[in-house]
């Protein structure tokens, strides 16, 4: 049945020149589990993608209800927290993956001439594969989520020359709020993807001009100058016979199983963390809470709530207000002092600290 529809499916499209193609590439030096890399890294970009999709069908990317989403798909849908586990131990697992890909291709000099354009476009693929990884976590919107990506667009404000510019355009303005989930959702789901998979293909398709770049010692470049790995050996001796066969070994049959194996033991290791591993959501994100905005209070101090200053929280120690609370989100300055200030309705507000550029911060008026 199926080897019909094949043929009446090749006798229109000419899907044997296709499986030629993607299947006969020689592989130089023959088949290795050392090459699995690569293969695995697209696999789990698969999965990401395809359990991202299903995760989106719930997700709301607002900060009123994004937080409620998550643990409505944790607690509610059928196989929620299963396909949440998938995405996220599988983000995990990419990042793991691609670590060992690169330390593959740079161990065995995969990325000398003529491959350095596949590894120039690797650099972006794995700059993009931080992204997602930077992009997806603030999605859930607890606590964890909203100051550490605090912290990493606080950093990246700290990047000589572009990084004022850079952080402004991330946080989509001055605090981190619904402007900033809104463009993370959109750069997680729709840019980064789009960006990812056409890259991929880039990558591939170069591969496929220049050739797998083989093992590190012998292979293709050794063979084409007229030497092969069987010499000094006697013609019909083990050794002399399965070199020669590995030498011209095609992708399929034995490369094509070796990844799938990979393949299948990623998914079965990521599918049971997904399963035993519980990664609780944090409270739901919190802009105010003063006490993770900056160094928070020193041991022992007591933390008050400033009358007349909505959600502004200080803690006062030996007369001096070190960190308060309703100051932008992303401030790097981290104290105003003086008793004093701080309080009274309508008042000058000490604690309202806006940071203008990586040193300075200028106080502000808060509402009564
Ligand atoms: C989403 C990320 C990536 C995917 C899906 C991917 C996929 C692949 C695949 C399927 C191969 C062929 C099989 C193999 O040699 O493993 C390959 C080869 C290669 N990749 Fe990647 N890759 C990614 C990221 C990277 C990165 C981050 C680098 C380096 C910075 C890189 C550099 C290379 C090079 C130089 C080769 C040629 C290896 C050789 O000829 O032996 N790739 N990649």
């Amino acid at each position: 049945m199926a080897s019909k529809l094949y043929t009446w499916l090749d006798s229109r499209l000419k899907l044997k020149s296709v499986e030629r193609t993607l299947l006969d590439e020689p592989i130089p030096g023959g088949a290795s589990w050392i090459y699995v890399f690569g293969s695995a890294t697209l696999f789990l970009f698969l999965l990401q993608a395809v359990t991202g999709m299903f995760l989106a069908i719930y997700y709301a990317p607002t900060p009123d209800h994004a937080y409620d989403s998550i643990q409505f798909i944790e607690t509610q849908i059928m196989f929620g927290a299963f396909v949440r586990g998938l995405h996220h131990w599988g983000a995990s697992g990419m990042v793991v993956v691609i670590g060992l890909h690169m330390l593959q291709v740079f161990l065995y000099g995969a990325y000398k001439s003529p491959r350095e354009l596949m590894w120039m476009v690797g650099v972006v693929l794995f700059l993009i594969v931080l992204s997602f990884a930077f992009t997806g976590y603030l999605l859930p919107w607890d606590q964890n989520a909203y100051w550490a990506t605090q912290v990493g667009i606080n950093m990246v404000g700290t990047v000589p020359v572009v990084g004022d510019l850079l952080a402004p355009v991330l946080r989509g303005g001055e605090m981190l709020g619904a402007l900033t989930l809104s463009r993370f959702f959109a750069v997680h789901v729709l840019f980064l993807p789009a960006l990812l998979a056409t890259l991929v293909m880039i990558h591939l398709f170069i591969l496929r001009r220049v050739g797998p770049a083989g093992p590190w010692r012998g292979g293709y470049e050794r063979r084409k100058s007229g030497e092969t790995a069987s010499q000094g050996r006697e013609p019909g001796s083990p050794g002399f016979v399965e070199r020669r066969v590995r030498r011209s070994e095609t992708f399929y049959p034995r490369q094509v199983f070796m990844d799938a194996v990979v393949m299948l033991g990623i998914f079965a290791v990521v599918a049971v963390l997904a399963l035993t591993v519980h990664f609780p959501l944090a409270d739901k994100a919190n802009p105010s809470d003063a006490v993770l905005a900056v160094a928070g209070p020193e041991p022992g101090a007591p933390s008050v709530r400033t009358p007349g200053c909505v959600g502004h929280r200080r803690s006062i120690s030996s007369g001096r207000v070190r960190a308060a609370g309703d100051f932008a989100p992303g401030s790097l300055c981290r104290a105003s002092r003086g008793p004093g200030r701080g309080e009274g309705s309508g008042g000058v507000c000490a604690v309202r600290l806006h940071r203008l550029s990586s040193h300075s911060c200028r106080r502000r008026r808060c509402g009564a």
